[in-house]
């Protein structure tokens, strides 16, 4: 059966072709760091012969949810090497899945300050998870162009610090409607500068992250996660097809260092 058969994924040999899912469990502490309970989470599925971490903060501003976690403060980065060495003991491999949930979060889970996105457009029709229950979404605070070479800065080094913490890899989350995917959708990106209007501006964050974690970690440790036709959490692509043709030919052009 192929399934239990060798496979390699860029420099690592995966002991079989089995893959886990990201999935986001909420089990941080209040300051984004993982504890025992996670360990014992990925511990149990080591056996799989790829893990995709849980979505994880690439800084305070990225995070969205109650209780998610972070790599972004060196206690952060010291708790996931335990989770790392544990999964490596096991034979596994694990990529830290990169992730800053935009306008898919909510004043009270960030000390009051509103979530920021492309353009100042709300999700409607769905409600967000705080600790005081679900609450409608707010108009999120559209980024000026200054603080999005920031932002590609943070997912940089939260890069290099998954590396620091033990991760084989680092993947993405461009998917499902957090940051990456904002600017890459019309539903949710208005903007009229450099990161807006045509396919080829609505891919530039993805092309400038993807750009910042190959020169941090190398082109066969960064990953990425894409969902074309999702529409979770507002999101409108007019024409996958060809926009998200453009972005795999894009990627295959970019320069890797
Ligand atoms: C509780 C839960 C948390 C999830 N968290 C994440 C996440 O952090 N990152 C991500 O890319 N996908 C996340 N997903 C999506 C899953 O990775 C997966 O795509 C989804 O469950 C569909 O799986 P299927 O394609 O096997 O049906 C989550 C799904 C669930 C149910």
């Amino acid at each position: 059966m192929k399934l239990l058969e060798q496979a390699r994924i860029g420099t690592h040999v995966l002991k079989n072709r089995l893959a886990m899912a990201p999935m986001t469990r909420s089990r941080a502490s209040s300051d984004g760091v993982v504890g025992s309970s996670v360990v014992t989470y990925y511990t149990q599925r080591s056996s799989a012969g790829l893990i995709i971490s849980e979505a994880i903060n690439i800084s305070k501003q990225a995070t969205g949810s109650p209780l998610t976690p972070g790599l972004y403060t060196q206690d952060q980065i010291e708790a996931w090497q335990h989770v790392t060495k544990a999964v490596h003991e096991q034979g596994g491999v694990i990529y830290a899945q990169l992730w800053h949930t935009g306008r898919v979060g909510h004043s009270l889970v960030k000390n009051g300050e509103l979530p920021v996105a492309p353009s100042a457009v709300g999700i409607t029709g769905q409600q967000h998870f705080t600790m005081q229950g679900l609450k409608d979404y707010e108009t999120p605070r559209a980024l000026d162009v200054h603080e999005i070479a920031s932002i590609v800065g943070d997912y940089q080094q939260a890069a290099k610090n998954a590396i620091e913490a033990g991760f084989d890899g680092v993947e993405l989350h461009a998917a499902f409607g957090y940051l990456p995917n904002q600017f890459l959708a019309e539903s949710s990106n208005q903007r009229t500068d450099g990161y807006g209007g045509s396919h080829e501006n609505r891919n530039r964050f993805v092309i400038e992250v993807m750009q910042a974690l190959v020169a941090a970690v190398g082109p066969d440790k960064a990953a990425i996660r894409i969902s074309p036709t999702s529409t979770y959490n507002g999101i409108a692509h007019l024409d996958p097809t060809e926009q998200f043709t453009m972005l795999l030919h894009q990627m295959n052009e970019m320069p890797l260092s």
